[in-house]
């Protein structure tokens, strides 16, 4: 019998006659987890499972339920989409098999220096689901972010406030290039300090420029 790629299938679905299929379906599992295996490492993930893009307004609910669940300040749901309103370019999701695993969302303030409007972002909030922490989500996050407010706003520096005692995320923004710029007392509804942490982006945002801009928001170190 001349056995094409068809009748092969075919005769091993209906588990009949003399052609095995079982060990071509062993070997094909066996490749296949390999090959899963090595696009779910670290170095992979970005690339084969995580999706960052755009908010939309259809993905409101699930980012306001992680900020509620993995942040103690919280926003009411028009903040957000005030937020995406003005600034879409500077508020990612990270998508997951079609579920949003995290997000940031920012900002675009504007001041005045030595009589001359400019531009500051501001990175309002970041999560990331608790089971896909540490695959590089919220760096990815950051940088889209960063990019929106650079290329498409235009923003001098980009700044923002965390915990003192939240290390990972101090950990991520100095891994980022952001350095603290002081310390806010009791910047937190409980009570806890806040750092003032700052990247400057453009090549105005100097030592002076940045004290100017920030500097009344914080004790020095
Ligand atoms: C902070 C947070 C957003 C980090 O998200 P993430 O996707 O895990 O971050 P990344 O994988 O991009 O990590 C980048 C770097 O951040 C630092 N980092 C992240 N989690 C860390 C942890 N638990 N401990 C120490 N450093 C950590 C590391 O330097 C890490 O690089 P590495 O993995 O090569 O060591 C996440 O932990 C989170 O959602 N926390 C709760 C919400 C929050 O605190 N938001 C910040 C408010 S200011």
């Amino acid at each position: 019998m001349k056995v094409s790629a068809y009748n092969i299938y075919d005769e091993a679905i209906g588990c009949r006659k003399h052609f095995s299929f079982y060990p071509v379906v062993i070997v094909w599992v066996a490749f296949k987890t390999l090959f899963d295996v090595r696009f779910s490492d670290r170095g992979g993930a970005m690339q084969k499972q995580y999706i960052i893009r755009r908010f939309n307004p259809k993905d409101l609910d699930n980012v306001v339920k992680l900020n509620w669940v993995f942040l103690p300040e919280n926003y009411p749901s028009f903040f957000f989409l005030e937020n995406y309103t003005h600034w879409p370019e500077a508020f990612l999701v990270a998508e997951s098999e079609g579920k949003i695993v995290g997000y940031v969302m920012c900002r675009v303030e504007e001041k005045y220096y030595r009589f001359s409007p400019i531009k500051l972002g501001h990175v309002l909030s970041i999560a990331v689901e608790k089971k896909h922490r540490r695959q590089g989500i919220a760096t990815a996050l950051m940088k889209g972010a960063e990019g929106g407010l650079v290329n498409t706003y235009g923003v001098d520096l980009v700044y923002l406030e965390v915990r003192i005692s939240n290390e990972p995320a101090i950990s991520l923004y100095k891994k980022l290039d952001y350095r603290v710029l002081g310390i806010m007392p009791k910047y937190y509804s409980d009570g806890e300090d806040g750092y003032l942490m700052v990247k400057p982006v453009s090549e105005r945002a100097d030592e002076r420029f940045i004290s100017a801009v920030l500097g009344y928001r914080v004790k020095s170190k």
